[in-house]
């Protein structure tokens, strides 16, 4: 099934920095901290390690699997082999839609903090909570940051695999780690700052309850680019004496750094100063920039680097969402690439504008009971994507052949997979049943009903009309 060519990634590392760089993004610096401040630290994250290594990391090696045996981005590795199942590609490309609808939003967000850092966001520190609230809310501003952040995107997306994708992950993933180290060095000397280590590392069970399981599984998901096709269309730029397991695995490890990297760089500040870590999604852009504040004489120069770091980890992420929905486009509907990435950005710039204005001026129109930023969000974290990857584990398991599956994780049968048996087992029984029953728990024990009952509906909706897509 080689297709003659096909775009592909040029080294090993440049892979390897383009998965780790769409895997490494807003999801582990401004998602991971925030969610663990709400979901009461070190027990959460205990169950969201245990997510990423049996659910997370097996998914990862299935995608990359499918990807590169049927050189074809989602929509086209389903519809290779079974076309009842193409809908699962769809609700992968529809995923990155989706998250497109709010994620270069948040990216506008750290670009914009970047320059805020020079132009006094740090002189009052009793106003950055407003700031930020105000900011968000401006029908203008955000806006205007926003669109600056999807042209960066365009221009890397439509340079192609090699060129654009790879070189930006090369060159600036490296950077994010070591940006992140130097904040981290800075914030353990403050006095008090080990009691943020211990509400990371020192586990309370009594603040789980059952939505914390879904809020944990969607976040590995979300975090890992797992469930919507995004290692898929990855895998299938991949050449045929690469490694699979060991590649997801380097993957799965970097991007699990990264998240507590994010997460050592915030807490301990944080609690040195005495701060709630319950801020929600605002808390990146208003505790950092308060750590920084108090900080003095550097606190600029730190402040500029961590929202650099911020943006570039976006970048590297939305990246490879658009990249979804080109491929996609480019195998199946025979676009060229150009206006593939230019057609998506413009729908998703709607999307996004819609998002963007619903924290302010349009705060009053609601679908479902959220504004236009938590659906999109809510939509895709809490169910979409943990439902694409109980998909793509039945459709591994049940459908594929094993030889075949073992065949691609071996190359050929040339090199040894110790654990293939444990992978396969997860694949085929454990995880289908697991993320059932996570997802069943934690969509009953959500506030948002209906709108959890519109997602499924429309699963249900495009699996129907599946041989159609
Ligand atoms: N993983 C990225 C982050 O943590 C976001 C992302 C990129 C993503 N590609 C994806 C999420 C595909 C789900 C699916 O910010």
């Amino acid at each position: 099934m080689e297709q003659k060519g096909r775009e592909s990634w040029g080294t090993r590392f440049g892979f390897i920095m383009a998965a780790a760089g769409s895997a490494i993004g807003l999801g582990n610096i401004w998602r991971f901290p925030y969610l663990t401040g709400m979901n009461g630290g070190g027990a959460f994250i205990v169950i969201y390690l245990g997510c990423v290594l049996f659910v997370g990391l097996s998914i990862m090696t299935a995608e990359l699997a499918i990807g590169r045996r049927t050189q074809l981005a989602a929509v086209g590795a389903y519809k290779a082999y079974n076309k009842g199942w193409s809908f699962a590609g769809v609700l992968g490309v529809l995923s990155g839609f989706f998250i497109m609808g709010f994620y270069p939003v948040v990216g506008g967000w750290s670009l914009a903090y970047i320059f805020k850092s020079f132009t006094g966001l740090l002189s009052n520190t009793g106003a950055i909570g407003d700031v930020f609230g105000a900011f968000i809310g401006d029908p203008v501003q955000p806006l205007i940051w926003m669109f600056l952040y999807m042209i960066i995107n365009v221009v890397i997306v439509a340079r192609g695999v090699h060129a654009g994708i790879e070189l930006a992950g090369k060159i600036l993933m490296p950077l994010l780690f070591g940006l992140l180290i130097i904040i981290i060095l800075k914030g353990l000397t403050l006095p008090g700052a080990s009691a943020g280590l211990s509400f990371l590392f020192v586990p309370d069970w009594s603040v789980v309850k059952g939505s914390t399981f879904l809020a944990a599984l969607g976040q590995a998901f979300f975090s890992l680019s797992l469930g919507m096709g995004c290692m898929i269309t990855y895998g299938s730029y991949l050449n045929k004496e690469e490694k699979l397991p060991n590649n997801a695995l380097i993957v799965v490890s970097m991007d699990t750094l990264a998240a507590i990297l994010a997460g050592v760089a915030l807490f301990p500040p944080l609690f040195a100063f005495g701060m709630e870590p319950t801020a929600g999604p605002g808390l990146v852009f208003v505790v950092a920039p308060q750590i920084f504040a108090e900080m003095g004489g550097f606190g600029v120069l730190f402040s500029v680097l961590f929202f650099l770091a911020l943006m570039i980890a976006a970048l590297t992420s939305s990246v490879s969402l658009l990249e979804v929905v080109v491929a996609y486009l480019m195998d199946e509907k025979k676009i060229d690439r150009k206006k593939a990435t230019y057609g998506t950005a413009v729908v998703m710039l709607v999307l996004c504008t819609l998002s963007s204005l619903s924290l302010g001026a349009m705060s009053g129109v609601t679908v479902f009971g959220v504004g236009a930023f938590d659906f999109f969000d809510i939509l895709t974290d809490k169910i979409f994507l943990a439902i694409g990857g109980m998909l793509l584990a039945i459709f591994a398991g049940w459908f594929l052949k094993k030889e075949d599956l073992k065949d691609e994780l071996t190359n050929g049968g040339t090199l040894s997979f110790g654990l293939f048996e444990v992978w396969y087992n997860l694949i085929k029984y454990v995880i289908p049943v697991l993320i059932g029953i996570v997802a069943a728990v934690g969509i009953v024990s959500i506030e948002q009903t209906s709108l959890m009952i519109f997602g499924i509906l429309v699963i249900v909706v495009l699996a129907i009309f599946s041989k159609k897509l």
